[in-house]
């Protein structure tokens, strides 16, 4: 039986000996933050702080029964003491552990005191160094109490692929000469499978020919195993599939798969680590439904389990790693980067999305004893999966099956063959990040130029069959320590805000996608640009033409066929011409004068007045003879097709067409008015084992329904019934988007967010 623990906690926001027995400090529900924080600019002491934990938990203590005390994560170093005497401790704030609690019991009240260190000083992954990550603190994922009866199921392991029969370990506890177990697999209602075992053994190798469907992206068929014994009932879920990193590329169930993904930090605004489990499925959603991505790096620790479930129900890969940064330290340290690769493995192995255990603390230098043995165990605890390890140095030392490597070239991909012995598995594992640093609100080229390394990137890496794919850096914005980020403490690497909030460069992903998808990579306002010269103009979509209206005349329809990207599967098309025609019908011209004004005119879009030669202004002069025009009149076409000062002919729309359907469309012009818009990433929120949060999504939008990057304002929020604001409840708009989280307050009912003048309703369910 198992028992939630996350309501009505004691919070203690530093350590002392009086917490044992005491009733005060705040009362708080889990997963919580040991510190709210601001959005950015904070100093990261504030939450490396060592702080305590009381709980009560009443019970009515069996005499046969064991009881497990299960902590999903705490950041960081933490001692759980029961009824005042030491139970265990755990170095590590991002796995699970349980401790055996039996003997510490009584019936009645218990106290349970956590003790919680996430000082930057412990000696234990990540610390030792320094590290470009907020790292938080508190107990920040769920706790829970479980209740065993006799013999129970300690751990299953099962392994599934395609054309093996699907094999079960299963470890008991508590083991008393004999046990009858039973074993089924279970497809939603139906049985598919079962088997029954009497054992002598408290491990027992099940294997089960089954016939099942394959785990696949775009059918990520999940299956239950159920294991009971006595009175004990286990269940994991579990995918039949391959995952194989091989030199020729990698191949999922057989079939190559080019992997796309992003690093994920598991951060959130204000409460960093301590989100719930909507919001940690949400991320997965975005990373595989919004972004269209087929995988995610959880850089640089394992995550939350909420998340990586997320990930095997929508089909988003997963690559994990052991907890750190750089930074290798003394032999207790090791041991514990040891102690995480066991119980990553143990903890997430049943995963189907997770193909890659990343054994190596990211980006650290070689270290062959270390890390023989971090292979040796990640190879004994699932003999069906590779190992990488995340390196930034060429030809490093590969005790790993997977050359994983982060490439910050400035020059896009570097040659794979450069960078590792042409015979191993490549993957990169990231890219840009710190190359190219982009807020919200930079200005237009900036936003462009980060959006086209990440095309740029994408491109070679698709060009390149053998590559096995690459995962940008990152997939939202996160605060990090003084040593990093933009002053503010914030790195701006995400191809979203932190709100999840998308930049520009998000639409690189999110075109690749079969959503019809359409945006741009410019503005129709010089003044945003320098000297006023708008450089290439890309389109992000995956129709396969779009048509070009410019101030509402057509102009051209435009293909992938002039792309410099056209190794993605839907590159980027490129405007390269804004006046189409129009010379010939409306200006009169003729079509060999008109290409001669049109060429002229790209040359002084692209290199201002002062950049012509000689040869455009004899040109000029040639014509204006011929068609009896004066100079004003030349300057007034170029004015009517390239900057259109003041006009409604700057006016851009774009039609995107499958054949002939009309997919999309979107303009492009000066924003006249602009308006409020408000949405939430759910607006049922449900109190399950805990309480739960909505993420609000604010942003200011013109007339066209874009967002207007520069808009300097502030939104205020309230709510009215049963919810309640988290952070501050007056926000600026961040590159013209903002964002919130709303969380339940334990009770059922309804509440109001109201954002300025513009409500969400919510409800409330208490399940
Ligand atoms: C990498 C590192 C990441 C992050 C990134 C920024 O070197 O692995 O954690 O710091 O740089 O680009």
């Amino acid at each position: 039986m198992k028992t939630n623990l996350n309501n009505n906690w004691q919070y203690f926001d530093s350590w002392s000996e009086d917490i044992f027995g005491n009733n005060g400090g705040e009362i708080v529900r889990i997963p919580h933050a040991n510190k709210l924080v601001p959005f950015n600019n904070y100093d990261e002491s504030e939450v490396q702080i060592l702080c305590g934990y009381r709980h009560i938990v009443n019970l009515t203590v069996r005499p046969s029964s064991t009881y497990l005390l299960t902590f999903e994560g705490v950041a960081h170093y933490s001692e759980v003491y029961l009824n005042g005497q030491f139970v265990g401790k755990h170095a590590c704030g991002y796995t699970a552990f349980t401790l055996d609690i039996t003997n510490f019991l009584q019936s009645g009240d218990n106290e349970i005191v956590v003790k919680v260190d996430s000082s930057y000083t412990l000696n234990q992954p990540p610390f030792g160094n320094v590290v470009d990550y907020q790292t938080y603190g508190g107990i920040y994922r769920e706790v829970y109490l479980t209740e065993k009866r006799g013999t129970y199921v300690d751990d299953v392991f099962v392994q599934a692929e395609p054309l093996k029969p699907v094999v079960a370990e299963i470890k008991l506890a508590n083991f008393d000469s004999n046990a009858e177990v039973s074993v089924e697999i279970v497809d939603g209602d139906n049985v598919v499978y079962s088997t029954c075992y009497n054992t002598q053994n408290d491990s027992i190798t099940v294997v089960m020919d089954a016939e099942l469907e394959l785990w696949e992206l775009d059918n990520p068929k999940l299956y239950t195993l159920v294991v009971e014994v006595n009175d004990d009932s286990y269940q994991t879920t579990f995918g039949v599939r391959s995952a194989q990193f091989t030199r020729d590329g990698f191949l999922l169930n057989g079939k190559p798969v080019k992997i796309v993904g992003l690093n994920r930090h598991q951060c959130y605004p204000y409460v960093g680590y301590a989100a719930p489990e909507s919001l940690q499925r949400l991320d997965a959603r975005m990373l595989k439904q919004t972004l269209c991505l087929n995988a995610v790096r959880t850089s640089h620790y394992p995550q939350s389990q909420h998340f990586v479930d997320e990930c095997d129900k929508l089909g988003l890969l997963v690559f994990t790693e052991i907890p750190g940064w750089q930074h290798i330290g003394d032999s207790e340290w090791q041991e514990q980067a040891k102690n995480n690769v066991h119980d990553m493995i143990v903890q997430y192995r049943n995963h189907p999305s997770v193909i890659l255990w990343g054994v190596r603390i990211n980006e650290s230098l070689d270290n062959d004893e270390l890390y023989t043995q971090t292979n040796a165990m990640a190879h004994m605890l699932d003999p069906t999966r590779q190992t990488g390890g995340v390196r930034y140095i060429k030809k490093s030392h590969l005790l790993e099956d997977v050359y994983t490597y982060n490439d910050f070239n400035r020059e896009g991909a570097t040659n794979r063959k450069q960078v590792c012995d042409k015979n191993v598995p490549y993957l990169v594992t990231e890219f840009n990040g710190h190359m190219f640093p982009t807020k919200p609100y930079d200005d237009i080229l900036h936003r462009t130029k980060h959006t086209l390394l990440y095309a740029r990137m994408l491109n070679m890496v698709a060009k390149d069959k053998q590559t096995c794919g690459c995962f940008g850096w990152c997939f939202v914005d996160y605060t990090t320590n003084k040593d990093f980020g933009s002053g503010d403490r914030m790195c701006y690497h995400g191809v979203m805000d932190m709100f999840r909030n998308p930049k520009m460069a998000a639409g690189v992903y999110r075109s690749q996608g079969e959503t019809p998808f359409l945006d741009v990579c410019f503005t129709t306002e010089i003044g945003d640009y320098p000297e006023c010269i708008i450089g290439d103009m890309y389109v992000l979509t995956n129709a396969e033409k779009i048509k070009v209206f410019k101030g509402g005349s057509y102009v051209g329809t435009f293909t992938k066929d002039n792309s410099p990207y056209t190794h993605l599967k839907h590159p980027l098309i490129l405007i390269d011409d804004l006046i189409g025609d129009r010379l010939v019908t409306e200006d009169g011209f003729s079509a060999k004068d008109a290409n001669k004004i049109k060429k002229a005119f790209a040359t002084i879009r692209a290199k201002g007045l002062n950049g012509i030669g000689l040869g455009i202004k004899l040109l000029i002069l040639s014509l204006s003879k011929k068609y009896k025009l004066s100079i004003e009149a030349i300057v007034g076409l170029y004015s009517k097709y390239i900057t259109s000062w003041g006009s409604s002919a700057n006016q851009i729309t774009i039609q995107a067409y499958n054949g002939d359907n009309l997919v999309l469309e979107k303009t492009v012009s000066s924003a006249i008015s602009h308006t409020l818009e408000v949405s939430a990433s759910h607006t049922t929120l449900v109190e399950k084992a805990t309480y739960d949060m909505a993420l609000v999504n604010i942003a200011e939008r013109d007339q066209n329904g874009n967002v207007c990057p520069y808009i300097a304002k502030a939104v205020t929020l309230r709510t009215e019934g049963d919810i309640q604001i988290v952070g501050p409840t007056v926000v600026p708009l961040v590159g013209g988007q903002a964002g919130t989280l709303v969380k339940t307050v334990g009770k059922a009912g309804r509440g109001t967010l109201w954002v300025d003048d513009k409500p969400i309703y919510f409800d409330i369910e208490i399940r």
